[in-house]
């Protein structure tokens, strides 16, 4: 069974932090952008650690991040011992955020592309993506290219704040794809699990 995405305690306050800054201000300024700035950093922080967690429940040789912007949460995924001998890949449609990435991390290969446009040609046993899905502007039409992309047995995990509608997704569910969808508080994931076999999945 698939696990909950859990925020932490201290994810919870930042978030409830930066609502209540958005609502004293709709358009901060000075001190309040700041606050805000610093509000979001620490609540994507903790959101990337229950991500982590999640991730590292799995077993996976070859790792593709979606939206991966500077790369920061699979450089922190290359330095954890289960993914020491796993291929990890990430992949944004913003050159500044690769070139920063790049200058990360040698160990993870980062290139510019889209979801709908995969610059490599392996199959991948885990793609996934952080607080980026709300922002595709292709973003369901890029399914069914990223399911192709998955190795037999293979997941693409969604994770997101976003509400969003899940009712078209269950089109996949009759392609013979394994469909998740657990919500906790602000946080959603959707899991595509491809079956071991591919001759179940039209
Ligand atoms: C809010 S940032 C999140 C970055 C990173 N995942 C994180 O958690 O720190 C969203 C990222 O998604 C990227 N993005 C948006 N639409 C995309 C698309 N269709 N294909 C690839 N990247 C995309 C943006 O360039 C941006 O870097």
């Amino acid at each position: 069974m698939e696990s909950r995405l859990r925020l932490s305690k201290k994810g919870m306050e930042t978030y409830t932090r930066a609502v209540a800054i958005l609502k004293i201000s709709k358009k901060p300024n000075g001190k309040n952008r700041r606050e805000l700035r610093t509000a979001n950093r620490a609540l994507r922080l903790e959101i990337h650690k229950a991500v982590i967690k999640d991730l590292s429940r799995r077993n996976a040789k070859s790792i593709l991040e979606i939206g991966c912007g500077d790369g920061e949460l699979l450089v922190k995924l290359a330095s954890i011992g289960n993914f020491r001998s796993s291929h990890l890949f990430g992949i944004d449609r913003s050159r500044k955020g690769i070139r920063i990435a790049r200058k990360r991390s040698k160990r993870v290969r980062f290139a510019v592309g889209r979801s709908n446009r995969i610059p490599y040609k392996i199959k991948f046993d885990i793609i996934f993506t952080v607080l980026s899905f709300h922002e595709w502007e292709n973003g369901y039409e890029s399914i069914p290219g990223i399911l192709a992309r998955l190795s037999p047995g293979g997941s693409f995990i969604i994770y997101d704040t976003m509400p969003m509608s899940t009712r078209s997704l269950l089109v996949y569910k009759k392609r013979g794809v394994k469909l998740t969808v657990l919500k906790d508080r602000i946080l959603v994931k959707i899991v595509f699990s491809k079956p071991s076999s591919t001759a179940q999945y039209i």
